[in-house]
């Protein structure tokens, strides 16, 4: 169902104490999240259980693994797999990165695969897509991102698809303080979202959240989540810090 999201992805950042008191330090000032949104705290493979538990008992508010692989289980050394993440109740997991496909190598086949095991095994993708600098200065991000979303996504149901979210994230925005303006989110989403409708129909598309991610941060993330179809953020930086973050919660 369609939701407001604002999700925190901490990359491969922060001890476990130092998770624990950012998460302490936001829901502390956040308080409680009502129905319709969600907070997402995507923390790294170890802490994942700690964090489930930290958030017990606050509505409305998840952990997600940041990979899985695409490999079912077995003799593959260092890789965790879906059913893995469902035994510790992992309720979403990233999906599709740019900073996966770029650093290791991910195909959109591969995280095809990824997708079908996360939902296989009862876990939501959060699936990003996007575009580098150089597609959106030859004016060509919307052929770019449908492929990304066709060759990954499209293989789904009608009830698959609505379990997932998805995240557009512009690479030339990722950490880098430059960030869409509102009017280019909004364009973007709203051609994501027609995507969607021509192969689901407009209820189906109606229902799938798409988050915006790249450089949200406390001053944009108003602007941005005012925006038809800009349904909340995917946020790496500004999810480290407390006050930032909790300032991109309350603008859902
Ligand atoms: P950023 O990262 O907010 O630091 O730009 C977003 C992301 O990579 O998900």
């Amino acid at each position: 169902m369609r939701k407001k999201i604002a999700a925190a992805n901490w990359k491969m950042n922060l001890t476990i104490q130092e998770g624990k008191e950012l998460v302490h330090s936001i829901l502390k000032e956040v308080q409680s999240i009502p129905e319709g949104k969600e907070i997402i705290f995507a923390v790294p493979f170890p802490y994942i259980t700690e964090i489930e538990s930290q958030i017990k008992g606050h509505q409305n508010t998840s952990v997600a693994a940041q990979n899985i692989s695409n490999l079912k289980a077995g003799a593959y050394t260092g890789e965790v797999c879906g059913f893995m993440l469902q035994s510790i109740e992992t309720k979403y997991v990233i999906i599709g990165h740019s900073e996966r496909r770029m650093y290791f190598h991910e195909t959109n086949e591969v995280i095809k695969s990824k997708v079908d095991l996360a939902l296989e095994y009862t876990i939501a993708p959060l699936f990003c897509c996007g575009e580098p600098l150089e597609i959106r200065e030859s004016g060509s991000q919307n052929e770019f991102v449908y492929k990304q979303i066709e060759e990954s996504l499209f293989h789904l149901d009608i009830d698959n698809i609505q379990k997932v979210v998805i995240a557009y994230e512009p690479i030339w925005a990722i950490g880098t303080g430059l960030t869409a303006s509102s009017e280019q989110a909004q364009e973007m989403h709203a051609a994501i979202r027609a995507l969607l409708a021509s192969k689901y129909g407009h209820e189906i598309a109606g229902n799938i959240s798409i988050l915006y991610g790249g450089s949200v941060k406390a001053n944009n993330a108003t602007e941005l989540f005012s925006m038809k179809d800009v349904d909340g953020g995917l946020v790496g930086g500004a999810s480290l810090n407390a006050a930032e973050f909790s300032a991109i919660v309350k603008a859902l």
